[in-house]
């Protein structure tokens, strides 16, 4: 069986995605239960394609990073057509994997709306759509009968929304603490190694960690929608950006950070929430200087981690990917595994 997807945002991580599907077909078959077919690509720089029946795979891995270059495909236009593809096409599953707008979480918000409003399952790694608008995508998800998906957004690929959600339902989780951002702690480990900053962030926008924009990562904003995301998740908590207290790692000098190597320390970036007895959450982004033998100390490079503590079992540590291309590509394909359990189309 087949599922139709449209591709909204063509950068690195729905790229990925393309060539995990381009791969091999009978291997994805054999493995997953079902095969996907891309039948529509729309991103705001590249363009958009619609071809119904499947667009060819080995055109799309071949297309230039080059404004309006979806225009040279068969069906191709050198304008985006994010509305009419997500409303109009023959998708079963709209994959949003466009830039995160911290402020607003426009336009990312309304392409869920438009693909659950007229019967799409989603899957976004998109934090923006979360942060603002996640009770009412999911009462749209529950109205129309579809899946709204978003395991990559918060530590990419590694499962710690389904893994807090579904293996450790029960337990009685009361915080969590962890280190959420790959960048802010691939950053902070090449400093402590002799960088700058500013190379140390280059470094981490060439390896595909960074944010487009980069001071979302340094400055905690990215850290703070994920604690978002994960408390409202876990506990209803309806956080929002102004119950947040956060600081990034922009108040930390180079000297600061090397220091603390000498100390047998190390500067993380840590987002934390708790649930207080009266039932309300605290939460906040701020880096922590950490002796060797805290359990987040050792995390290093784009690798996250998360301790959920809870009444049952106390400390749970869940850490692996954070950040990647394909690590979020595969965030992705586990949404859309998530959706074939659930029902089938
Ligand atoms: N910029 C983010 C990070 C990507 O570095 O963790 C994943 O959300």
């Amino acid at each position: 069986m087949y599922y139709n997807i449209a591709l909204i945002g063509f950068g690195g991580v729905n790229r990925a995605l393309a060539d995990i599907i381009a791969t091999d077909e009978e291997k994805f078959y054999r493995e997953m239960g079902f095969n996907l077919r891309i039948v529509a690509v729309s991103d705001m720089f590249l363009g958009s394609v619609y071809t119904p029946e499947g667009i060819d795979l080995a055109l799309l891995a071949a297309l230039p990073v080059a404004q309006g270059a979806c225009a040279t495909l068969p069906n191709g236009k050198a304008t985006a057509e994010n509305e009419d593809i997500i409303k109009n096409s023959n998708a079963d599953i709209v994959v949003e994997a466009t830039v995160t707008d911290s402020v607003t979480g426009q336009p990312a918000t309304s392409h869920c709306r438009w693909a659950l409003s007229t019967g799409k399952h989603v899957s976004t790694t998109n934090k923006g759509p979360l942060a603002f608008a996640e009770k009412e995508l999911m009462d749209l998800a529950l109205k129309n009968n579809v899946g709204f998906e978003y395991e990559g957004v918060v530590m990419s690929g590694t499962p710690v929304l389904r893994f807090a959600d579904k293996l450790l339902k029960g337990s009685e989780i009361h915080q969590f603490s962890g280190i959420l951002n790959g960048t802010a702690n691939y950053v902070l480990g090449l400093v402590e190694q002799g960088h700058t900053f500013a190379d140390a962030i280059t470094s981490a926008q060439k390896q595909g960690y960074a944010e487009a924009d980069p001071s979302a990562d340094v400055e905690g904003k990215d850290v703070m929608l994920k604690v978002i995301v994960l408390a409202n998740r876990l506990w209803g908590a309806n956080l929002t950006r102004d119950n947040v207290q956060c600081q990034g790692i922009t108040g930390l000098t180079e000297t600061m950070v090397k220091e603390a190597v000498a100390e047998g320390c190390h500067w993380k970036l840590i987002g934390k929430a708790s649930k207080q007895e009266d039932g309300s959450v605290v939460a906040s982004v701020s880096p922590e200087k950490l002796s060797l033998e805290h359990p987040l100390a050792g995390i290093s490079g784009a690798v996250n981690a998360i301790t959920f503590t809870s009444g049952m079992l106390g400390d749970v540590t869940v850490s692996g990917p954070g950040a990647g291309r394909i690590e979020t590509a595969y965030a992705i394909l586990s949404d859309i595994i998530a959706i074939h359990q659930r029902k089938e189309i």
